[in-house]
């Protein structure tokens, strides 16, 4: 299902702009269920305002609670927001997203994702998304994810470089740099730099952030060919999702390379010279 997806729905992703228009149906279901949501958290905060208005003197007992109940829910907790389609949409493709999912039991370092909101990726040159063959796309949604878990504050003094979970084909890792003044934390690339924003999710193991700009590892991304041909891979095999089956094995760090690994090489994507 995602290798037939990823061909079929990425070259829309920067052709239409209205989000709900380009999503296919698997996500409709989801995003009724969104608004539904958005409808009753209003009308709930609605009650809430009256509530705490009349009784002024108890307001610190009702505390929102947008935690939700139950495990944690990586990609869950981005699609409840609304705002982070194309994230999710590549988070899908490239499996990253139920890789990280299915380590969050395991890892003990945790992860921090940056994650660019809808507008940073409309904001993206035209073409520039469509030109990035399968290898880079995993790329790029890899230099999103710390494989460490960084509240705000310790991206506040954190040391630099810091290493993602992207690598280069020889594997050298993609790193990003923090900033840090006044409580701000600005997150920087050789091609961006952007502030941290809201915490989505800050609680071991998992900091999820919005960011306001696609980070893009290197000029390799600002350069790619918007006419860039189709990739001919329909051969792509389906295999990345039985070596997710044994997650957890080694370290965390390294079970998700390798599984990335193992679904580039099955894709044909690791060179072998
Ligand atoms: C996590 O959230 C996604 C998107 O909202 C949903 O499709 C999925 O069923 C959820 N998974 C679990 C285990 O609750
Ligand atoms: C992770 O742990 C939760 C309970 O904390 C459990 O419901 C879930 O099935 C576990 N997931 C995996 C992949 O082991
Ligand atoms: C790895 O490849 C990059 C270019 O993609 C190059 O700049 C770097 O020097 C290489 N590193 C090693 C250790 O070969
Ligand atoms: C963060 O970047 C913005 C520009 O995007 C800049 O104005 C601000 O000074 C930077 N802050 C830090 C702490 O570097
Ligand atoms: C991070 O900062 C160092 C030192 O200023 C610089 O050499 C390096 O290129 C920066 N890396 C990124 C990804 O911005």
């Amino acid at each position: 299902m995602p290798t037939n997806s990823s061909k079929v729905t990425l070259p829309c992703i920067l052709s239409l702009k209205i989000p709900h228009q380009w999503l296919s149906f698997t996500y409709s279901d989801s995003l009724q269920h969104q608004q539904k949501n958005m409808a009753s958290a209003l009308v709930s905060s609605i009650v809430a305002s009256v509530f705490l208005a009349l009784i002024a003197t108890v307001s610190a007992q009702t505390a929102p609670a947008p935690a939700p109940s139950g495990p944690l829910n990586f990609t869950g907790i981005l699609d409840k927001n609304g705002q982070y389609t194309y994230f999710l949409r590549f988070l899908a493709d490239t499996q990253v997203g139920s890789q990280i999912q299915n380590q969050l039991n395991t890892t003990s370092d945790g992860f921090t994702v940056f994650s660019p909101t809808d507008n940073a990726f409309n904001n993206l040159r035209l073409g520039l998304i469509n030109g990035l063959d399968s290898e880079k796309k995993v790329q790029l949604v890899l230099y999103h994810v710390l494989p460490k878990y960084y509240a705000l504050k310790d991206l506040l003094f954190v040391s630099n470089p810091v290493r993602t979970e992207a690598t280069k084909p020889n594997g050298t890792v993609f790193s990003l740099n923090f900033t840090g003044r006044d409580n701000q934390v600005n997150v920087s690339s050789a091609m961006t730099e952007t502030p941290v924003g809201t915490a989505l999710h800050q609680g071991k193991p998992l900091a999820i952030y919005q960011v306001d700009q696609v980070l893009l590892p290197d000029k390799s991304f600002g350069e790619s060919s918007p006419t860039a041909a189709p990739s001919p891979a329909p051969k792509k095999a389906s295999e990345p999702k039985k070596s997710s089956g044994n997650p957890g094995s080694s370290g965390t760090d390294m079970g998700l390379g390798l599984l990335l690994g193992l679904a580039l090489a099955c894709m044909g994507f690791l060179p072998i010279s």
